[in-house]
Formats: structure tokens, C-alpha cells, sequence
């Protein structure tokens, strides 16, 4: 396979730009007529001719300032169209024809369930029509859509200016976008809706009607993304002092989507998993998605599309910024700290995998192949743990004038992420040179912490803290600098009396790490002091602070920071598991089952903090702590303490469990603890055959999704007969609504059984069930490959070559998907080499196939080639 990589370093400014688009297309579905007319101007002198991309398009006219254009003057290439003109500034037409309901790849303009959408981000609009498809070339756009009038609903960006009827039978909407924009901004959406409107009155006063587009019959279950948006809007006003700048914002929902939600400008369209939801079928999980996806593309409008990427590379500009933006928000509308636990929960899971991975690559990428590969956990999520960074070294005031100041300076333009940092620096006498490193350097940074105890002349008790710092070398980068990190930092006593150090380098809490190591000193009478580190994840990094049981509880009993005692817990626990590891059949001591009792009865009425502090570690996060995993060994360890947890402390879960009254439902932050609590606990409980029947009472009384998943979840610990039951009422009442059977499809596969592949076979048989649509792959597939670990890595192969076997086949049809389902298999650097050794032998056969995408093949070879290092 020859594919070729691209470089940041080889970033060349556009040779040409483009300053008006007039598209004139005709929807139909396998052959629809796009017209553009370009309006061309070269930049500065030179004579290379204009290169346009172009991918599985039918040409068929060019124009020439209203000329056909010989053939002596462009050639078509694979991928591309030259223009040889010596004009240095023209009016290019060029019309193609494309075949929408052949596209199964849902990139360009595809259907979805008969509706006509696009998706254009990254390089999808080359699929329409020929054009120069890179982030800094901006345009006006002016777009007419021409359709069968059984198609009632035309949009695209910007604002309606004209409609009309084109003969009997078909029908046009024209739209302008007074915002020059890049193509991938692009949208367009045809179809048969039901719409929630509404409108919303900027703090200057102006007046925006909002739409939101959803399939018929879905009305009632738009309404809470509606309200969302208002929200939304409202905050980035609040916070950032950011209004809405065209008259008219549009949602569409559709059920074929490859990812979350797009941007467009002024016609976001959204996976209809983070659109609809009400009580009945939608979790508090998923209510939670929708408010912060629907903000996620809101503040995209201005970082992103007001202030857009000058190339692919620097992607983490407008995502890494725009995550921490919707993360600030859903903190605000909800909690601080359990939203500070599931993103970093994302972290450790997801992003720490990554970068110990074949795909290790800094928030800002040096190399690509294929750039929906980089639609990443560590562009999106450690990217916004950077600029959290710069939020927590600027203090938000500081924080909102750098932003002031990126927006003061970059509006209309396609910058970099470079230009972001000296925006910031203008808000800040700290010098931002080595923070700057983040942006360059990829892994995980490790903290040690050391302290040492001595006694002085005077026979007081000194206490030398040091902390040093360690990035280990990646796939793609083997020297590694210190990074410039700052660590928030606690020193406690075991009666919960807090210390300062006597170099005062502890500032507000926090300490700045920007050398390999460094010490600071505390005197004490008391002997023994606790170092708390690293307070609200204040950088993405990991910790290595050999602490004992004893000061793990001294941390959960006093810590000021809810996070770190969160976190005090997790590492408690992951040390017994890690005990019974390397003695199976071990009990866990009394002494801890009486601590955690302690602390159980501390937060009685902190609900929030006590059912996060009631979830065991995942298996995935338990593997970044680890190396040369044994998965049955880890997962059965895993599952001996949380039997011996049922055990040891069923009297307090139980008494946690019904303290807790069922009120009837509400998304309310106080009901949504209540609710992720009571399911916590009802999860341990299940291990215990005895409570088998407040599961399935709860199945039965459950008034709303998140009690009735939260009895199934917790029922995939009991008997399978009970849960079978469970599972076919499930299905009974939700077989109509394929988003609900999602959560199903993926408790079904994610069962530790002996018959795994012929469930897995029935799933993908079932009515509601189809390879092309990437929502039911990932909840079944996905579910797999990622959540069910005994059985995917089951050392007989099976789990691997199954997901081998359907990744061919997908990858046929959504290269995208299929690149993304591929991740864990790609991931075998933790793993024991019999596990290793299999995984290899699957990756070799992907590589050896025959027309496999450009996306696959990317995380495949990079992960074969990892091994010969
Ligand atoms: N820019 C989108 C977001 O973060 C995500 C996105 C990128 C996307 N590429 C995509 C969505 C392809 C769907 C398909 O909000
Ligand atoms: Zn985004």
C-alpha cells in the first residue's frame, strides 16, 4: 500500500484563494448535480497551476470565466484537479455528479434514513465538489439546494434569502453565510422533520430563532436539547462574553453519524444519541451528553469557526480549547467534582492507553496519514487538560484576558496553536516558553514523590519532600524533556492539621514542577505527614506516591480537596486488588473493610462523593498501573475484591441503599446522586445471591431509564437466568426504538459468557441491527472489543479474531468506524506476550488485506511496526 504521510513541518500557505462559493445542487440519490462557481485570485506572484482535491467525484463541465476549458489546460489526477490558467484572478464552475445513497462511508453528502445530510469535517468536502479542502482557505458561502418537493426541508448555513418552486414537482431554498468560513464548515441537510422552535435574545439585544430538527414522532424528546442551547448561550455570554452572531442557529438530528456531533456553521448537525432524550428512555448519563455535546458545538462558533485551524495539525486549537469550554459549562450546570472524576476517569481509561500505544502523538500532531485518525482522547481530552493548565497558572481573570485577547487578534482568521499560546502569554508575566513543551511533547508525564524524615540539631522533626518528574519515551519520540507542570499540593497530619513548607514554594496550594526534580522542607513535631498531591488532576499526568493504607484514609478523612480523596480511594483499592493478584484466594484485611466503613459513614449524607468513592476501578484503568497483564489473572482478582467488598460490607451498603428514597424522577443534580449512588451500591449488592430480588424489584418499579439500566447492569452479576429475563422484557419494550436497544446490544455484549460469539451473531442478525449504521456497531462490536476484556482477550484468540473478522468487513464499508474499533486491538504494549503474540497475528492479517482503508491501515502498520523498536 503506498500512502504517504503528511508533515506539520511541511505546512505551505495556499497558492490561490477563493473568496466566494455559489453552490447550486441538485439532490438526487444517485446522481446529484453540484454546480460550484469559485471566485479565484492568486496569492502573490508565481505561475503553479491550481491544485483542487477531489475524491470519487464524476466530472463533467469546467468553466473558465464563463469559457468551457480545453483539455490542454487541467489534468485530473487521482485525488486531484489541476487548473493551468495564467489569469490571476478567474471565475472557475465546475459541475460533478455524486451518488449520495452509494455513500456508506458518511463522509460528504450521504442519506441518512432518507434524509440528505453532509458531513464535511475533516477532508469530507472534496466528496461534493472539487475545491481547495484545507482549513485556511475562507469563503462566502451562498448555497441553493434544489430537491422533489417530497422532500420538504432544504438547509444549509447562514440565513434563508430566497425559495421558490422549479417547475411542478421540485423545489429550491437558497442560503447565504455573511461569515467567511473553511469548507469543512460546510452543510447541508434535506429531509422530512418534525421541528422545535424557539428563539433566544443575545445581551445586546438581538433576537436568534433557533431549530431543532428531529425524526417525526420525536418532538417531546427534543426539548431538553433545546433548552440546552439556551443555556448554553447564555453562559458563554456570562463567562466569556461570546453572543450568537447570525439570526437564525439549527440542530439536526440524524441517526447516521460517525461521531458525536459537527460545527457547521449556523447548522450544527448532531447524532440523534446526543439529541433526544426524556425520562423514559434516556439515562441521567445521557441527559448529561446531550447538555454538554450541544454546548460543545455551540462554543464551537467561536472557537473553531470564528477562530479556525490554519491546518489539521493544529486541531487541538479549536477542540482541546472547546472541550475545556464545555467541561467549565457542564461544571457549572452540574457538579464540579463528578464531572472532574469522568473526565478524568476519560484520562486514565482512554487517554493514558493511547499514549502508551503505537498512536502516541502530542496534542499537536507532527505526522498524519489519514487525519480522522486524529480525532483523538489525546487531541480532544489531554488537550483540554492544557488549556485547564493555562487556566489554573493565569487564574480565570487572567484566563478570559488572554481569550480576550486571542479573539481581539484572530477573529476571521486560521491560526495555529503557536498563536493561542501568545494570546495567552499577553495576560501573563509567567514566561510560557516551557509550558509551551506540551504542545511538542507526547506521554505521560510520571510524578514521584519522595520524603524523607530527619531530625535536626535541635532534635526537631524535619520532613525533605521532593518531587521529580519522568516522561517515558513514546512510539513516536524516544528523548523527553521536563515539562512545566504545575501540582497542586496538600501536606496533612494524621489529625488533618495542614502545613506549609519552609521555602514557602507551595503557592496557593500549588507547587510548579519545571526541572527533573525538586525538594521542599516542613517542620513538624508530629512525625508522620501525608503529602496529597496532585489536587483536581491539575495536570495530566500520573503519580507514583508510596503512601500506606493508613495515610491513603488519612486522605479520604481529611483532604480539602474532594478529588484527592476520591483518588485516595482508587489507589486503596487498587492495591488490594493488586494484593490478591499476587496471591489469589487472599483476604483483604479487616483494617481496610473498616476503613472504607469509617468513610462510608463520614459521607452518609454526600451522596455525590460516596457513590463515586463506591466505584471500584475499571479494568481498563486498572491496566495503566500495570505491565506484562495476565487479563484473567487481573480480572479475576478484580472480581474476588469486589465479592469479598459485597461481603465485607453489605450492612452499610445496604443502609446506604435504603436510606435513599425513591422519589419520582427528576434531572436535578441532588436526584441524579441519589440515582448514581443507590445504582452503585445496588452493583455490589448484586454479587450477594440475597439480593437478587431488590434488582429485579427495581427493574419492576423503575419509573425512568437510568434505574431500569442500573437493575440490568447490576443483574449482569447475578444468575444468567435472571438476567436473561431482565434482558428479554428490555427488549419487549424497546424494540421500537434502536437508540434504547443500543444499551442492550451492549449489555449484551459485554457478558462474561462461554456462548459470547453466538450472542454477539445473534445481535448482529437482529431486525434492528445494520453494519452501516456506526451507533449500533459501536454498542455492540465497540462493547466488545473495549469493555468485554476476558472475553476479547480470551488466550484462545477467539475474542481477536472475531473482531478481525468483522473489522474486514466494515472496513469495506465505514473505514472511519472500523479505525476506530480497531484501537484496543492495536493496544498490546501492556499486555503478557501470549496475549501479545495473538493480538500481532490479527493485526498481521488486517495489514495483509487486500483494499484496506487508509485509516486502518495507518493504526495497524504503526502498531505492527512498534514491535521491531
Ligand atoms: N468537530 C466535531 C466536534 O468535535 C467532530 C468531528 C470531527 C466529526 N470529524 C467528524 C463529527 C466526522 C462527525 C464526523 O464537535
Ligand atoms: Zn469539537
Amino acid at each position: 500500500m503506498s500512502v504517504q504521510a503528511k508533515r506539520r513541518a511541511d505546512y505551505q500557505p495556499p497558492a490561490f484563494s477563493i473568496a466566494t462559493v455559489d453552490l447550486h445542487i441538485t439532490l438526487h440519490p444517485t446522481e446529484t448535480k453540484v454546480v460550484s462557481t469559485l471566485a479565484i485570485a492568486r496569492n502573490g506572484a508565481h505561475n503553479a497551476p491550481l491544485v483542487l482535491d477531489g475524491d470519487g467525484l464524476e466530472l463533467n463541465a469546467i468553466a473558465v470565466n464563463g469559457e468551457a476549458l480545453s483539455e490542454e489546460f487541467y489534468t485530473l489526477g487521482d485525488n486531484t484537479l489541476s487548473i493551468n490558467s495564467e489569469l490571476d484572478t478567474f471565475e472557475l464552475v465546475i459541475t460533478t455528479t455524486i451518488a449520495p445513497e452509494h455513500n456508506k462511508a458518511l463522509e460528504g453528502l450521504y442519506l441518512s434514513g432518507g434524509a440528505y445530510c453532509t458531513q464535511c469535517e475533516a477532508e469530507g468536502f472534496r466528496r461534493i465538489t472539487y475545491f481547495m479542502d484545507r482549513p485556511d482557505v475562507l469563503s462566502v458561502y451562498t448555497v441553493t439546494v434544489v430537491a422533489d418537493k417530497s422532500i420538504p426541508m432544504l438547509l444549509a448555513n447562514g440565513n434563508p434569502v430566497d425559495k421558490g418552486d422549479i417547475g411542478a414537482s421540485s423545489h429550491f431554498v437558497k442560503w447565504h453565510d455573511p461569515h467567511p468560513k473553511p469548507c469543512y464548515l460546510f452543510a447541508l441537510v434535506a429531509g422530512d422533520f418534525d421541528l422545535l422552535t424557539d428563539s433566544y435574545t443575545t445581551s445586546s439585544g438581538k433576537e436568534v430563532a433557533l431549530e431543532l430538527y428531529v425524526d417525526k414522532g420525536k418532538k417531546s424528546q427534543g426539548v431538553f436539547a433545546l433548552e440546552s442551547l439556551k443555556r448554553a448561550m447564555k453562559w458563554d455570554e456570562d463567562v466569556f462574553g461570546l453572543e450568537y452572531d447570525l439570526d437564525i442557529y439549527m440542530i439536526v438530528a440524524v441517526d447516521f453519524f460517525n461521531m458525536g456531533a459537527m460545527e457547521n456553521k449556523g447548522l450544527n448537525v448532531f447524532n440523534s444519541k446526543f439529541v433526544l432524550a426524556d425520562q423514559e428512555s434516556a439515562t441521567d448519563d445521557d441527559f448529561f451528553n446531550v447538555e454538554s455535546v450541544i454546548a460543545h458545538e455551540y462554543f464551537h462558533n467561536w472557537t473553531g469557526n470564528r477562530v479556525t485551524c490554519r491546518d489539521w495539525f493544529q486541531l487541538s486549537l479549536k477542540e482541546g480549547l472547546t472541550v475545556f469550554r464545555d467541561q467549565q459549562f457542564s461544571a457549572d450546570m452540574t457538579s464540579a467534582l463528578s464531572n472532574r472524576i469522568k473526565h478524568v476517569r476519560v484520562m486514565r481509561e482512554h487517554q493514558f492507553a493511547e499514549d502508551a500505544s503505537a498512536m502516541s502523538h502530542p496534542i499537536r500532531p507532527e505526522e498524519v496519514i489519514e487525519m480522522n485518525n486524529f480525532y483523538t482522547v489525546t487531541v480532544y481530552d489531554k488537550g483540554a487538560e492544557v488549556i485547564r493548565m493555562f487556566h489554573t497558572l493565569l487564574g480565570p481573570d487572567g484566563f478570559r484576558r488572554g481569550m480576550d485577547e486571542y479573539f481581539k487578534r484572530h477573529d476571521g482568521q486560521a491560526v495555529t496553536c503557536d498563536d493561542f499560546i501568545s494570546a495567552m502569554q499577553s495576560a501573563t508575566d509567567l514566561d510560557l516558553t516551557q509550558f509551551a513543551r506540551w504542545y511538542s511533547q507526547s506521554g505521560t508525564p510520571v510524578i514521584s514523590v519522595e520524603h524523607k524524615i530527619q531530625n535536626d540539631d535541635n532534635d526537631d522533626v524535619i520532613h525533605t519532600f521532593t518531587l521529580s518528574q519522568h516522561t517515558p519515551a513514546t512510539s513516536d519520540q524516544s528523548e523527553k524533556e521536563s515539562l512545566y507542570i504545575p501540582v497542586n499540593i496538600e501536606i496533612i497530619d494524621d489529625e488533618g492539621n495542614t502545613y506549609t513548607d519552609n521555602e514557602s514554594m507551595i503557592q496557593n496550594g500549588m507547587v510548579i514542577l519545571n526541572a527533573p526534580s525538586m525538594s521542599f522542607t516542613v517542620n513538624a513535631e508530629n512525625a508522620s505527614l501525608t503529602p496529597v498531591v496532585l489536587g483536581n488532576f491539575s495536570a495530566p499526568a500520573k503519580v507514583e506516591n508510596p503512601l500506606d493504607t493508613a495515610s491513603l484514609l488519612t486522605i479520604f478523612k481529611y483532604a480539602k480537596d474532594p478529588f484527592n480523596r476520591w483518588d485516595a480511594m482508587q489507589t486503596l483499592y487498587d492495591r488490594c486488588i493488586k494484593q490478591i493478584e499476587d496471591a489469589p484466594g487472599c483476604a483483604i484485611s479487616n483494617d481496610i473493610w473498616e476503613g472504607i466503613k469509617q468513610a462510608i459513614a463520614q459521607e452518609q449524607s454526600n451522596l455525590e462523593l460516596l457513590g463515586e468513592c463506591l466505584v471500584t476501578p475499571s479494568f481498563e484503568t486498572l491496566c495503566q498501573s500495570r505491565s506484562n497483564i495476565n487479563v484473567s489473572a487481573l480480572s479475576k482478582a478484580r472480581k474476588a475484591f469486589c465479592d469479598q467488598f459485597a461481603q465485607a460490607l453489605e450492612q452499610e451498603l445496604l443502609q446506604v441503599f435504603n436510606n435513599i428514597d425513591a422519589a419520582s424522577y427528576s434531572y436535578t443534580q441532588d436526584a441524579v446522586n441519589q440515582r448514581r449512588c443507590k445504582n452503585v451500591v445496588l452493583a455490589h449488592l448484586a454479587r450477594l445471591p440475597q439480593h437478587e430480588g431488590a434488582i429485579v424489584a427495581q427493574f419492576d418499579a423503575a419509573d425512568n431509564m437510568t434505574d431500569t439500566l442500573g437493575a440490568l447492569r447490576s443483574a449482569q452479576h447475578c444468575n444468567s437466568a435472571t438476567f436473561d429475563t431482565l434482558m428479554a422484557r428490555f427488549e419487549a419494550t424497546w424494540n421500537h426504538d434502536p437508540l434504547v436497544l443500543d444499551k442492550w446490544f451492549a449489555l449484551h455484549a459485554t457478558q462474561n459468557r462461554d456462548d459470547i460469539f453466538a450472542t454477539i451473531t445473534m445481535l448482529c442478525e437482529h431486525p434492528q441491527f445494520a453494519m452501516s449504521n456506526p451507533n449500533r456497531v459501536r454498542s455492540v462490536i465497540g462493547s466488545f472489543a473495549f469493555y468485554n476484556s476476558e472475553r476479547f482477550h480470551a488466550l484462545d484468540g477467539s475474542g481477536y479474531k472475531f473482531v478481525t473478522d468483522y473489522l474486514l468487513k466494515l472496513d469495506a464499508v465505514n473505514p472511519q468506524v472500523a479505525a476506530r474499533i480497531v484501537t484496543p486491538l492495536t493496544q498490546w504494549q501492556g499486555f503478557a506476550n501470549e496475549h501479545q503474540v495473538l493480538m500481532k497475528q490479527q493485526l498481521g492479517r488486517l495489514l495483509n488485506h487486500k483494499g484496506l482503508s487508509k485509516d486502518v491501515f495507518e493504526k495497524v502498520s504503526k502498531s505492527l511496526a512498534y514491535d521491531k523498536h
